[in-house]
């Protein structure tokens, strides 16, 4: 039988809000996915109860439990294999994978980054739009490559910059759009997946 629903996984730092977005949305019935489980490199991300409430399986695993970047890495892989995970998606979560562990997830690795990307890889991307006086700013859904904030561009949601702008300003209203377009950007690829089988 044709496979109609894939499992997806999340990564998180810190608040959340982002895969609040994606676990709501994917809860929807005609959504072909299911969240399998988040976790966390920061056991005091907010996320994490926030996960739970939603009846998701949440897992810290701390960078400092771990002797080498490597081990933490496989500890992260072999929770995503025991979820049965085949899409990863990184929601605000603050730390590069080595490009060994991303082999693991050919074009199944995708982030989501606030700025129109190839602009404003890394940190800061409010700020350094006002800095810049560009006119437009946004946010971006890309796969994972080892360069960071570097891969493939599956998906954009762009604002206005208005006179009058503030670093929070931006955040808010550029975090309405992530909301929105993460799910759409997870759709598109789990529905040509689902297409190639
Ligand atoms: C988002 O703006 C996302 O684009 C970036 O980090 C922020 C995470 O926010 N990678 P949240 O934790 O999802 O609320």
């Amino acid at each position: 039988m044709a496979k109609t629903s894939m499992n997806v996984a999340i990564l998180i730092s810190g608040r959340g809000s982002n895969m609040v977005a994606l676990a709501k949305a994917i809860a929807a019935p005609d959504y072909p996915a299911r969240v399998v489980g988040v976790v966390s490199d920061n056991a005091d991300a907010g996320g994490l109860s926030l996960a739970e409430e939603l009846g998701i399986s949440a897992m810290a695993l701390p960078r400092a439990d771990y002797d080498s970047k490597a081990a933490h890495e496989a500890a992260i892989q072999k929770q995503l294999e025991a979820w049965d995970a085949e899409i990863v998606c990184l929601a605000g979560y603050m730390r590069l994978f080595s490009a060994q562990f991303i082999e693991n997830w050919p074009a199944r690795f995708i982030n989501i980054h606030p700025s129109l990307l190839p602009k404003f890889k890394g940190l800061n991307t409010h700020q350094r739009v006002l800095d810049a006086g560009d006119p437009e700013h946004g946010s971006t859904v890309h796969y994972v490559t080892a360069g960071m904030d570097e891969g493939p561009v599956i998906a954009q949601a762009r604002i206005e910059v208005q006179a009058g702008d503030t670093v929070d300003t931006l955040t808010d209203r550029v975090l309405v759009e992530e909301h929105k377009l993460y799910p759409m950007a997870l759709r598109k690829l789990i529905d040509a997946f689902l297409a190639k089988q």
